[in-house]
């Protein structure tokens, strides 16, 4: 074996050694979780109590947020920049005459260059106008989330997937509905919802150099590199904001009842986007796990250090500061949690999805109950979780864990829609 060879050998066993260690990290043993002490919600950093929702809103609400911004999301721009939406396309009859389909793409026109988002919408012909929507990020293009041979074909890069079949970044005419399991498109339209996604990669591919290729470079490199500056998921959530934009300005789609849901990745997104943007009505969590809904200080399952070893552009540089440091972290989740009070918010586990940590999942939106309390609103009342597949769902905050693994099922959408039809109908 030559010199090159060995040294090859040589990297690549340190490569998988690195890759096993950020593994092996973590921990499912209940007994192993550490004893902690949770960040107050209803004390001002200064010391002083939070009694009314007048100082909750004045001044512990916008520190909370101020905290997220500068250790774990980053700073979104402020201003949004010129915009302009073009509907490239309507259809009145889509999937059997039941619904308006319409693709709204939005132009983001920066000084050298333009990036732009498509939203794709459904709503329902059988409502009176506006009507109340769904609104989501999907992994692989807006053509996934259905059959329907109307939608605009993905062109640009997605994700591979080799359970999807999706290698060289490309989808084509056969990915078509491949991930229809999850969009239970017609479901949602007869129970009297819209339903509007967005490929998230056209805001931010979802790699470790997916700033260049999104809309963050528009707004130049300092951005980027500052410690602060926003991560891909904070890049998300403010396309959700600007998807609302849009519907302030659709007189079919009534922009007080828009309920922002995401799985997974997609739902530490929802729920970032939720806690800033107050004009979202309520908010879902589907499995959002670390960095979403689950308490991190429990270190159960993923962890802060697996987390930005394998996905370094989710969050702002800063958060990388709190690798096996948990406990030193001026936030956690029940925060983010709390930011969306008193709208409703839903939180959704799957038991066998240990690597979210679903009782961290449910603790966080126990623990935030305390703000509900603040409005007279009734959060989670019991620290002790529900059998499965039994929502709570009369409560400003919702809650359920369903038997299975990390997926959104149609369970968890009709979990989601009577939710939707008590508090925001
Ligand atoms: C990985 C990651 C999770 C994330 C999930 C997803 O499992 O570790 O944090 O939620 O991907 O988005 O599917």
């Amino acid at each position: 074996m030559n010199a090159i060879k060995v040294s090859f050998l040589f990297w690549l066993l340190l490569l998988v050694a690195f890759s096993l260690r950020a593994q092996e990290q973590h921990n499912y043993d209940e007994s192993k979780v550490p004893d902690f002490t949770l960040p107050p919600l209803l004390q001002n950093s200064s010391g002083s109590p939070v009694k009314t929702t007048r100082q909750w809103e004045r001044i512990r609400r916008p520190e909370i947020l101020s905290l997220y911004k500068k250790y774990v999301y980053g700073h979104s721009p402020e201003s949004t920049g010129q915009m302009v939406f073009q509907t490239i396309n309507v259809s009145s009859k889509a999937l059997e005459n039941k619904a308006i389909q319409k693709e709204v793409k939005v132009l983001f026109i920066g000084d050298k260059d333009t990036v732009d988002m498509n939203i794709l919408i459904y709503l329902p012909k059988s409502v009176a106008k506006p009507v109340p929507v769904f609104l989501g990020m999907n992994f692989y293009g807006n053509h996934t989330i259905h059959r329907d041979a109307e939608i605009t074909l993905h062109e640009k890069w997605v994700n591979n997937s080799q359970r999807l079949g999706i290698s060289n970044h490309k989808v084509g005419e056969t990915s078509r509905g491949i991930r229809a399991n999850r969009w239970p498109v017609e479901r949602i339209l007869e129970r009297g919802y819209g339903l509007a996604t967005i490929y998230y990669g056209d805001l931010f591919p979802d790699h470790a150099e997916g700033a260049d290729d999104g809309v963050q470079r528009l707004y130049g490199k300092q951005h980027i590199a500052d410690s602060t500056g926003w991560g891909a998921i904070a890049t998300w959530a403010w396309g959700l904001s600007r998807a609302m934009d849009y519907f302030e300005s659709d007189d079919n789609i009534d922009p007080a009842r828009v309920i922002v849901m995401g799985h997974s990745r997609l739902g530490k997104t929802a729920l970032w986007a939720g806690a800033q943007d107050q004009r979202f009505a309520a908010v879902i969590s589907n499995n959002s796990g670390c960095g979403g809904a689950a308490l991190f200080r429990r270190k159960f399952g993923e962890t802060v250090a697996i987390i930005n070893s394998n996905f370094p552009h989710w969050f702002c540089k800063n958060f990388h500061r709190f690798n096996g440091m948990e406990e030193k972290l001026p936030i956690d989740q029940h925060m983010l949690i709390s930011l969306v009070a008193p709208r409703p918010v839903y939180v959704a586990s799957a038991v066998e999805d240990r690597w979210a940590d679903p009782k961290g999942e449910f603790l966080s939106a126990f623990y935030a109950s305390e703000v509900y309390g603040l409005y007279k609103q009734e959060g989670i009342k019991n620290a002790v979780m529900p059998p499965l597949n039994k929502p709570i769902a009369a409560s400003r905050i919702g809650y359920h864990i369903r038997s299975g693994r990390h997926d959104v099922k149609v369970f968890d959408w009709e979990s989601y829609m009577d939710f939707a039809d008590l508090h925001v109908r």
